[in-house]
């Protein structure tokens, strides 16, 4: 099965892991992408922020949460009392899984599979072991995924406090265990129908965001 296992150095310095993940082909994402997002942060970082993947500015950029679901995250996270620079932002897969519009004018993102999301979790577990968070948060399912198996989702552990590595499954069995805590991605607030209901998943999520930093003590 495809995977980035091969590619990951046996290392836990964060710029040698971000070095080699510029040349992953672990899966077929890399073919379509302009390049690796690696995670941005301390290697330091009490905490570590996990979206699902890059989009398409992040794809042009190079960096993580920087389009629309990182300004908005930069905001919940500064009305939860989260100084981003404080902390390690990354997603689960690393390369931008896009198909193109009818015009192809616009590259419309899609979400990664299950089969990619396992592909891409070595890097991961790698920035995991290398940056060793006291306090991990998944935003969405795709990270929840991505930490806790594929049956994990986000309605049924919302906002209550996790343990990552989880004591069964293939997850990093030598990493000590620390804090964990899912919540919703910013893109769901953007995607909210109308205002009632995006200041309605805003208001939560900055809720779990302060729940978690409660988390870090
Ligand atoms: N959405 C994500 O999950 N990650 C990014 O880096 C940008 C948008
Ligand atoms: Fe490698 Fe992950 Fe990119 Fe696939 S998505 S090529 S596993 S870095």
């Amino acid at each position: 099965p495809a995977s980035a296992r091969p590619f990951v150095p046996d290392t836990t310095d964060l710029t040698q892991l971000a070095e080699a993940a510029r040349g992953c082909q672990g899966c077929e994402l890399f073919r379509d992408a302009t390049q690796t997002v690696f995670g941005a942060g301390g290697a330091g970082a009490r905490m570590m922020l996990i979206g699902e993947q890059p989009g398409d500015a992040e794809d042009r950029a190079g960096e993580p949460f920087i389009g629309p679901a990182g300004r908005l995250l930069d905001e919940v996270l500064t009305e939860a009392g989260i100084d981003r620079s404080t902390a390690y932002v990354t997603n689960a897969v690393k390369h931008f899984r896009w198909k193109s519009t009818d015009t192809g004018r616009r590259r419309i993102h899609q979400s990664p599979t299950r089969g990619q999301i396992t592909a891409c979790s070595p890097w991961l577990v790698a920035e995991l072991a290398a940056v060793d968070p006291r306090v991990v948060v998944a935003l969405g399912a795709s990270a929840g995924k991505a930490l806790f198996g594929a049956s994990f989702t986000i309605s049924a552990h919302r906002g209550s406090p996790l343990t990552w590595p989880p004591e069964s499954g293939p997850f990093a069995a030598d990493l000590a265990p620390r804090r964990a805590l899912a919540t919703i991605h910013p893109s769901a607030v953007l995607r909210a129908r109308d205002a009632h209901e995006r200041e309605a998943a805003r208001d939560g999520l900055v809720a779990d965001l302060r729940q978690a930093a409660g988390l870090m003590e």
